[in-house]
This record gives structure tokens, sequence and C-alpha cells, in this order.
């Protein structure tokens, strides 16, 4: 079986939460903030606020921009649910946007068109690893006095103009363990601002300053020491992990480029301004939902798991029933699918998997 995602854990990993486990420290503790301390240096930000999950990084993000019941956030129409969730976690409402057809992300005219007087965030994902139109979405943030949260959380490593540092008021990843990087269960609050930080840190605390000073609202959304203890050898490893993944995605791009030219798949295409660090290598197959999902049923056949990132506008989703107007949405919901990419594959596994997506197209 070729997995479409596979953690990558190695002994060091073990020894370091056997060595957690062997302290007594198991919940929040300084291998924590040591895990703050190499992240906030490996993204390039000045803090770093571990968390839960990306989800709850993503909640705790919205209660320190202070964004609150009455006001709107754009978030892209395609991207995984929980982005979508953000706004509603602090009682904000999420206004639906189409994205681009090329780089699966959001189309800064989309946020534009969506801006109203009640508008006071965007969150804008970096999907599939790939960073969204930072200079685009900035400018009219800008120009609007909006915040922006980068979801980056398919994107641990990712660089816009090469830094990882988006210059965005905070970014926040998730550490699942299909993400480039993992912890478990885990997330993080990036971000440059001492004021946002100290909120975030609140926040995932239960609105504590010092101890059992509450100077506001607040949740238990604090990471534990077994999974920062993980997370701190994972992070000696993720640029080879990133290698690993555009090395396959370079193998793909060779070995698919004749069901390209004919014209039965795109391949996933690259900014020049992007580090694409390839949390999904996405094919359009061009022909419809028929081909789409015959071709998944083919790959399984054969033992080759894939994903279809997403299936659903999110605004058509019954939990949100909204109103959106995004048709570039629709359509790449119909001819989406994510190919395993993640650093375990040889070079024969990336090779067996090309082969039967030529097998299937009839393209030699
Ligand atoms: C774009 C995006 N945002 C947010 C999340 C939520 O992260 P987590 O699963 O760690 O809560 C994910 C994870 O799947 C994601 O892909």
């Amino acid at each position: 079986m070729i997995s479409i995602a596979k953690p990558m854990i190695s002994e060091a990993e073990i020894a370091r939460v056997v060595e957690v486990m062997r302290s007594g420290q198991l919940a929040f503790g300084p291998i924590v903030e040591e895990f703050e301390r190499s992240l906030a240096a490996y993204s390039g930000y000045k803090h770093a606020v571990a968390t839960t999950n990306g989800t709850t990084a993503l909640h705790t993000s919205m209660a320190a921009l202070g964004i609150a019941r009455g006001d709107e956030v754009v978030i892209p129409d395609f991207t995984f649910i929980a982005t979508a969730n953000t706004p509603r976690f602090v009682g904000a409402k999420p206004v639906f946007v189409d994205v681009d057809a090329r780089s699966f992300n959001v189309s800064a005219e989309a946020v534009r068109a969506a801006i109203t007087p009640k508008t006071k965030a965007i969150v804008a994902v970096s999907l599939y690893g790939q960073a969204y139109d930072v200079d685009a979405i900035l400018a009219v943030a800008k120009e609007k006095n909006l915040k922006v949260v980068s979801d980056n959380a398919q994107a641990i490593g990712a660089k816009w103009r090469d830094k990882r540092n988006f210059g965005e008021d905070c970014a926040i990843l998730s550490f699942y363990p299909t993400k480039n990087a993992t912890t478990g269960e885990g997330g993080a609050v990036l971000t440059d601002s001492d004021e946002i930080a100290a909120r975030a840190r609140e926040f995932r605390n239960h609105g504590q300053g010092v101890q059992y000073d509450y100077k506001g609202f607040g949740h238990n959304f604090r990471m534990t020491s077994l999974c920062a203890a993980i997370g701190i050898e994972q992070l000696k490893r993720v640029d080879g992990f990133n290698d690993a993944r555009r090395r396959n995605a370079k193998q793909y791009n060779e070995l698919l480029a004749p069901v390209a030219a004919k014209n039965k798949i795109e391949l996933p295409s690259e900014d020049e301004r992007c580090y694409h660090v390839y949390h999904q290598y996405t094919i359009k197959c061009k022909r419809g939902t028929h081909d789409r999902d015959a071709l998944r049923e083919f790959l399984k056949q054969k033992q080759i798991g894939s994903g279809i990132y997403y299936p659903a506008p999110l605004h058509s989703l019954p939990t949100f029933a909204a109103r959106a107007k995004t048709p570039v949405t629709k359509e790449l919901c119909k001819q989406v699918l994510s190919l395993p990419i993640h650093p375990g594959l040889s070079e024969e596994d990336v090779r067996t998997v090309a082969t039967a997506i030529k097998e299937f197209f009839k393209v030699k």
C-alpha cells in the first residue's frame, strides 16, 4: 500500500518523549517553551505560542486580534473546515470568497469585493504548502485597515520571497500527523507583535497573566510537554522532509508531463515568489467528476492512496448554508486529486503512482 500520508518518527523523537515521561512534567513546562523558541527561530517570527492543535491556534488568533460578535472575517471557500469555523469561535461571521484556479489560493480581487463596513480580518490560507499572494492580500488589508491571519497549517517551512515570516499580524501552524512536521496533535500562533503574543499566551491559558490573575476570557489550549518533545526533534528534520517532498513533486512533474500534454490532467503550478513545501501534490482532472472519481478508484485497486481536498465549497455545507458566488471553487471541488507525496516515499513508489495514472489515461 502506498499511503497518502505518513508521519516521519525516528528514535530521536521516541527518546525525547521517553525523557519527558521520566521527568514527570507531562503538561505545559520548560520543554514547551524550548519548542516555542526553536519554532520562532525556525519560522523567523519574534514569538511562537504553542497550542493543542491548529484549530485552537486559529481560535486563539481571533481572540488575540480582538475579533468578536458582529464582525465579519473573509476566508477562502476552498480550504479545510477549521479555517471557516475560525470566525465562529468568537461569534463572528465567515464571509466566503473564491480562489485562483492555478494557485488554489484566495483571490485578492475576491477579498476586496467581499469587504463591508463590518469586515475586520482576512484569514488567508497557504493551501497544499504554497503561500497565498501575500503582497496582494497585505495591500488590500492595509488599504482597508484589516487584520491578516495566515492559515499556514499546511505550509510549515514555506516561504514567500525567501522568508518564512510573511509580515502579517499573525500566522498559525498545525502539527497534525499528516502535516509536514508533527507533534501528534499540536499547533502554534506566530507573530512579531508583543501585544498579540501576550494576548495569545493569556487566551490559551484561561485568560491568565501572572498566576491566578485572570485578565480576560480564555481557554485551556496549552500544548503538552510530550507533544513539544516530538516537535523539537521534528523541527531539526523538517527541512529534510520538505526537500524530499519537493524532490517527489519534481519526479511527478517529469513522469506525468505526457499526461498533462494530452490535456487529461493539469499539474500543480509553482509561483516563483514562493518556496512550495508540497503538503499535497494536487492534480486537476480536466474532464469532470467522472474521470477524477474513476481515477481515484483505479488507484485504490492498485493499493495507492489519494485524497480529495476538498469535495465541496464550504459555504454550501449545511453547517454554514451561506451565500457565496464561487465558481472556481465549485469547479475545483470536482477536479482535484492529491497524490502521495510524503517523505517516506521511494523513487520507485512515485514511479508506481505515475505509471498507474498513465495506464488509467492510456498515455505512454
Ligand atoms: C488549512 C487548515 N487549517 C486548519 C487546520 C486545523 O489544524 P488541526 O487539525 O491541527 O486542528 C488544518 C488541518 O487539517 C488545515 O489543513
